[in-house]
């Protein structure tokens, strides 16, 4: 190869992390794999959608509402669909459940066991309010293996998915920012991989990502902040405090890419309970869950003021928390302002 072209000397695909992860796991079959594999197909097709937002009609309303009352985005409808499409052809995935879906939805209806091993949830559009304005947006996934038990409990279908946040597989994210970058976690670490356009694959960029101990920054909307605990009001008056810093405020109003920051910088995200939103605005399966599971993977804590994410069992597809994720001393001291206004 000429010596003008950046040839790496080792590059580590997804699919081959992926593959090695499962050597861990003598009890994973190489479904997990190809079930992950169609994960990244469908990262690729929305990001090179995201990317072209403004050039194809996928920008604006699609016209309808979802099941939350929220008007759907064009891409909102496109990256649900693609999800779908490519974990349909993976065969192995039972059932989905998605932001953008009102009922949870069989998707392969295999003969065996093994064919329809996998439960997938996904918020296939995260941050949609600011995919118009060119601010970065994602998509967020988790996923659980069906649990027969509990579908003997219940004729609601979907009684398979209301599972704890620590019965999770795997669960990950892809922001679509100024580069696409998918990140991950099977319960072995965090690893965060970059897609290359050039070559369309996800290349491995670091491997068990550690969230630091203590940030410089609190990410919160605090046009809300009226309507905030007295808790969650006081810490936020103390981070603006010099004995606290004061602490930065960043926040970008999509999730994935607020809570990256997160993950790489430290510091703490919260979405606490509103006049607005009573209960928090985020979803616990399809948001809260798989973010939580990625933090305590990386040394961080997410709790929804009182409860740990992965340990709260949901009663709904959609039911809502609220949500404080972030490095471990940040946490501690709301958890102290918590405690003090009980
Ligand atoms: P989605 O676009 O999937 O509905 O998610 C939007 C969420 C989340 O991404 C973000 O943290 C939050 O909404 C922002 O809410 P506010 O605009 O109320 O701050
Ligand atoms: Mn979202
Ligand atoms: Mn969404």
């Amino acid at each position: 190869m000429s010596d003008n072209v950046a040839t790496p000397n080792r590059f580590v695909t997804i699919q081959e992390h992926i593959i090695n992860e499962q050597r861990q796991h003598p009890a994973a079959t190489g479904g997990f794999s190809w079930l992950l594999s169609g994960i990244t197909l469908a990262a690729r097709i929305i990001s090179a959608n995201v990317r072209r937002a403004g050039i194809i009609d996928v920008l604006g309303d699609a016209g309808a509402a979802n099941v939350h009352g929220e008007q759907q985005q064009k891409l909102d409808l496109l990256a649900n669909k693609t999800i779908e499409l490519c974990l349909g052809y993976r065969g192995n995935v039972a059932m989905i459940a998605s932001e953008e879906l009102d009922e949870a939805k069989v998707i392969t209806r295999g003969e065996t066991e093994e064919d329809r091993k996998y439960i997938v949830v996904f918020d296939p559009l995260d941050g949609s309010s600011n995919i118009d304005v060119n601010v970065s947006v994602g998509t967020i996934f988790s996923i659980f293996q069906r649990d027969p038990a509990l579908a003997k409990k219940s004729d609601d279908q979907a009684a398979e998915i209301l599972q704890p946040g620590i019965k999770q597989l795997a669960a990950g994210y892809i922001v679509y920012g100024s580069s696409t970058v998918l990140v991950y976690t099977t319960g072995e670490g965090v690893h965060m991989f970059t897609l290359d356009p050039s070559v369309g694959a996800f290349i491995l960029h670091s491997e068990d990502i550690r969230m630091p101990e203590k940030g410089k920054s609190y990410s919160v909307n605090e046009g809300n902040a009226n309507s905030f605990p007295r808790a969650v009001q006081k810490f936020l008056e103390w981070c603006k405090t010099e004995e606290a810093g004061p602490y930065s405020a960043r926040y970008i109003g999509s999730l994935v890419a607020d809570f990256h920051r997160t993950l790489l910088k430290g510091g703490i995200f919260l979405y606490p309970a509103t006049a607005k939103s009573p209960n928090g605005k985020l979803r616990l399966l399809y948001e809260a869950n798989p973010i939580a599971f990625l933090a305590e993977q990386a040394g961080g804590e997410a709790t929804d003021g009182q409860t740990r994410i992965l340990e709260k069992t949901p009663k709904s597809l959609h039911e809502r928390t609220p949500l404080f994720v972030g490095s471990k001393q940040e946490m501690e001291r709301l958890r102290r302002f918590i405690r003090d206004e009980a």
